[in-house]
């Protein structure tokens, strides 16, 4: 599993995820207080998956274009706060899994709240 570190969302899933097998961070912004989105990433060929955090909403950092993967690794990311936040290309990624267990509140019309997965 390859791992982009761009703070404290992605610390998070970064420990979560050496619960599992073996992590390489293979790019960071820790340098600089994760005032940014590492640029010209490359994932390495025949990694079980890439991740990225889309949003890092407590550093405020977003990734304005997404990382290339080999062709053979699965592009995942957490999408909790990219939610209704531009048109995304979903054909890029495997899996955006977070996005579905958001909450959605519409101002003056209750709440909904999205369930299963879909
Ligand atoms: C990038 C990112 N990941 C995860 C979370 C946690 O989301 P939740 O509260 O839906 O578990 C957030 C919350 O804002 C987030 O911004």
């Amino acid at each position: 599993m390859e791992y982009v570190h761009t703070g404290a969302w992605a610390k998070k899933a970064i420990k979560e995820a050496k619960l599992y097998g073996d992590v390489k961070i293979i790019a960071s912004s820790e340098d600089q207080k994760f005032t940014y989105i590492p640029k010209n990433v490359v994932f390495s060929q025949n990694v079980a998956f890439a991740h990225i955090t889309g949003n890092e909403t407590i550093g405020g950092i977003e990734w304005q274009e997404w990382p290339k993967v080999p062709s053979e690794v699965p592009l995942v990311c957490d999408m909790s706060s990219n939610f209704m936040d531009k048109v995304i290309d979903v054909k890029k990624f495997v899996s955006s899994m977070p996005v579905h267990r958001k909450i959605l509140v519409l101002q003056g019309h209750g709440g909904y709240r999205p369930r299963g997965s879909y």
